[in-house]
């Protein structure tokens, strides 16, 4: 048994690792033809692998009732512990029906190969709109989290899971780097605090400004992308990981941070997303947590700051993770510089506000994002990659 020195310690106390052994995987195989199957979509693959390694730690497996009712009421698991999103494996009345509880169900990705296993527990029913609006803090279908709820099944299955194996990610093998191994990374390094950055957008230079700020006071950055589920219109993964690569390589101390995928599914839920890609962060062993403008938010179905004040709602002891907070942040024209209105004296026709969404808007009309936008390797690698003109 090895002595735990990490900083911090994972969400509930314990790093879940729900890997099958191989004398597991040899019975589960064994086993597979003759379990009944469930279909699993992207979004549920994506939490089985991240229960398994323990970034949804202290999950064990789909939420079962109690669990699920009292955190989209009260954002919290039946035991008291601080949780803000359901992690749920919801199908249709008819692939529940023939489904007993206690029994062993083989689990197979999109593609119909067998990923794991879930051990039955409980069947049950739920109230899509009460998630909704509890979760996503709307009824609307065009708010693409809610839009998924409607959409999946009206029934939950829940239990704990096994990932069959843990297999090396099919485009970034180097960026995989799991929790235990992430918290191996930090100990070796010598690393104290480290911030955690959630983003699903190619970076720009607000990033850049709050990344570098928060890093002026820990000792590393977990750069932490999410490469699951977006919806349609985001920049695809590898896209936006290959500018993370060109960041690092002219624009940062490359010693003082760590590139890692996050396999987990986007939301859109705002600021209870936050909350949980927080606790996501703390598992990988990060002490700080970057939440800035919007975050996670989708269209205007959020306030600015609502995913920084959600924070409010919590001691600090019980998250265990420490927000770092940043205000809307913009390139000054008068002071040439990135800032927000802590910094800057401008006047608002000296800001150029920025944000993925007009990152993104400027290249589907054919226009490179201007150096105030984004770095110009970081742009033309956007433009060479959605192949629109390269020339100025
Ligand atoms: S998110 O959905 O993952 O939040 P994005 O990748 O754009 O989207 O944001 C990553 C992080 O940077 C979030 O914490 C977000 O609040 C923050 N952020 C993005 N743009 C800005 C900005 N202009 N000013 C301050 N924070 C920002």
């Amino acid at each position: 048994m090895s002595v735990i020195t990490d900083a911090i310690a994972p969400h509930g106390s314990h790093l879940i690792n729900r890997v099958a052994t191989a004398a597991e995987k040899e019975e589960f195989l064994a086993q597979a033809d003759s379990l009944p199957r469930v279909q699993l979509d992207g979004r549920a693959t994506s939490d089985l692998v991240m229960i398994a390694i323990g970034g949804f730690s202290p999950l064990k497996g789909f939420m079962e009732q109690e669990d699920y009712e009292s955190v989209v009421d009260d954002m919290r698991l039946a035991n008291g512990l601080p949780w803000s999103i359901p992690i749920t494996l919801s199908v249709s009345q008819e692939v529940a029906e023939p489904l007993q509880e206690g029994s062993w169900i083989r689990l197979d990705d999109p593609n119909g190969k067998f990923v794991g296993i879930l051990q039955l527990t409980q069947k049950y029913r739920y109230n899509k709109v009460h998630e909704a609006v509890n979760v996503y803090r709307t009824d609307e279908d065009k708010h693409p989290g809610v839009k998924v709820v409607y959409d999946q099944g009206p029934v939950n299955l829940a239990g704990p899971v096994w990932l069959l194996e843990r297999e090396s990610h099919p485009l970034f093998p180097p960026y995989q780097i799991d929790p235990a191994e992430s918290r191996a990374m930090f100990r070796e390094k010598g690393w104290k605090t480290i911030v955690g950055f959630q983003t699903r957008n190619p970076i720009h230079r607000a990033h850049e400004y709050i990344i570098k700020c928060a890093l002026e006071v820990v000792d590393g950055l977990f750069l932490h992308p999410l490469v699951g589920a977006t919806k349609s219109d985001d920049i695809p993964a590898e896209v936006r990981m290959r500018c993370y690569e060109i960041m690092l390589e002219h624009y940062f101390p490359q010693e003082r941070v760590i590139l890692a995928i996050n396999p987990a599914a986007m939301r859109y839920a705002g600021p209870r997303e936050a909350i949980f890609h927080a606790l996501v962060r703390k598992n990988y062993g990060c002490t700080h947590f970057i939440v800035g403008r919007d975050h996670a938010g989708v269209g205007d179905y959020y306030g600015t700051y609502d995913a920084q004040h959600i924070f409010n709602e919590f001691k600090p002891e019980e998250l265990g993770i420490l927000p770092m907070k940043f205000e809307h942040a913009f390139y000054c024209t008068r002071t040439q510089q990135m800032a927000t209105t802590k910094t800057s004296p401008s006047s608002i026709e000296e800001r150029i506000h920025l944000s993925g969404t007009k990152v993104r808007e400027m290249l589907r009309r054919g226009e490179l994002p201007p150096p105030e936008f984004s770095r110009p390797q970081v742009a033309a690698e956007l433009a060479r990659a959605l192949a629109i003109g390269s020339s100025n």
